[in-house]
């Protein structure tokens, strides 16, 4: 006797299991069953297909006229950060844009010092809100950055905090080293400070999965990133990179050339780097959460990286500054409106290519699959994106168990 089936499912959608991130073409190529069956037990996938009657199960749950797909998967965010910075819409709404505010100490350097001055446990409180406004919105996988430290102890603070959301969650999630992600006003130069969060790479390994640093004007250079991703991989990291999400300095290139497993923005990349992408397997996460939010009129060029064969991702980019919503379906809305994304190419980038993006199994429900999947109150999967900015999952189920349950009886 199996633990749960999902029965007469309106549309089933089956991201293809592969070992490489989807490429090109590929991110159009969506299984979509109708009226399909899915069978659960010991929190793995039995079965995943078309209608079947062969199982049974201890519970039954109706899928007719709904969609069923795997969990989603943020595969990044800056999830762990002190107090929050309303008071920046009135600056942004008199015109002051991101790299200003920044630039004249607000931005992410008044996130560094909410952050320093939040205990543990406040930060692990507020993150832990938001995570379960993800979960509730079916995101089972979250990547989860530092950066709002800038200093030994803040840095391994937010490290630790991360982790045990993670285990008290219960949730695939890896944690970025993001040491590098703004220069703090007591370094006495880029240079100098850079060479500090170098140097606690090799004691960030025992808490990090990955290492990323923020390229962009005012903040580190290309040949600056460069030094540092080196740095990062001598000590076994693999590397992502925040790059050309406003000014176009090359940061696509960078990441491409080392080898990095994601760029992430690259809203103002050059046609030669996205050319690129075509022989390369890093991932291009794009974030038009952030384009949104910073209010630019030029989204990342998603159809063009593409044609050029690249494989793309699409997350939030949560986080109190550039992009403050951890609602990942509006971030899909977004996607396919403004980055002019099919629905299939959406669905795909933020299941098995975000998986790819975040170095885990997931986003498919193939035999043996974790049973992570959601039960979204649709017609269809294009219908989720175009009714936008509300929650459309009913269930979520993690291990095979129902976590959340937001259908409401009338
Ligand atoms: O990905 N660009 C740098 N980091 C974040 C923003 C962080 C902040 O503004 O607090 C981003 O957009
Ligand atoms: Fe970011």
């Amino acid at each position: 006797m199996n633990d749960l089936i999902i029965q007469n499912i309106g549309q089933l959608l089956l991201p293809k299991a592969t070992d490489k991130p989807l490429k090109g073409k590929e991110l159009d190529e969506l299984n979509i069953v109708e009226n399909g069956t899915v069978v659960i037990n010991d929190g793995k996938i039995v079965y995943a297909g078309s209608y079947t009657d062969e199982y049974e199960a201890q519970s039954v749950i109706d899928g007719y006229g709904k969609v069923v797909s795997p969990s989603l998967i943020d595969a990044h965010t800056h999830l762990v950060f002190g107090g929050s910075r309303e008071h920046e819409m009135a600056l942004k709404r008199q015109g002051a844009d991101y790299l200003e505010i920044l630039e004249g100490g607000g931005g992410i350097l008044s996130t560094v010092e909410a952050t320093r001055q939040a205990s543990e446990e406040e930060l692990f409180n507020q993150a832990a809100k938001n995570l379960t406004t993800m979960i509730q919105h079916g995101v089972l996988a979250v990547e989860s950055k530092s950066g709002y430290g800038l200093n030994h102890e803040n840095e391994l603070k937010q490290l630790r905090v991360s982790r045990r959301l993670a285990d008290r969650f219960n949730l695939d999630m890896k944690h970025t080293f993001l040491g590098p992600h703004a220069v703090p006003k007591e370094a006495e130069s880029n240079e100098a400070f850079l060479q500090q969060m170098i140097d606690l790479l090799p004691e960030m390994k025992d808490y990090a999965d990955f290492a990323d640093i923020f390229c962009e004007t005012g903040v580190f250079s290309v040949e600056e990133s460069k030094r540092y991703m080196q740095a990062a991989k001598e000590q076994g990291f693999k590397v992502k990179i925040h790059a050309d999400e406003i000014d176009p300095l090359g940061g696509l290139g960078l990441a491409i050339d080392e080898g990095a497993i994601t760029g992430d923005h690259l809203v103002a990349s050059s046609e030669e780097d996205k050319a690129k992408l075509s022989d390369s397997d890093t991932i291009a996460v794009l974030l038009p959460g952030t384009t949104f939010y910073l209010g630019k009129e030029d989204y990342a060029d998603a159809r063009g990286m593409l044609d050029n064969n690249g494989a793309i991702a699409i997350a939030t980019d949560f986080n109190p500054g550039s992009c403050v919503t951890n609602n990942l379906q509006l971030v899909m809305s977004i996607a396919s409106l403004k980055l002019k994304l099919s629905a299939n190419e959406v669905w795909n980038a933020v299941t098995v290519n975000a998986a790819k993006a975040m170095d885990i199994d997931g986003g498919t429900l193939n035999e043996g699959d974790k049973a992570n999947l959601v039960l979204w109150d649709a017609p269809n999967h294009e219908y989720i994106l175009y009714h936008y900015g509300v929650n459309h999952a009913e269930k979520v189920i993690h291990h095979g168990q129902v976590r959340v349950d937001n259908h409401l009886e009338i």
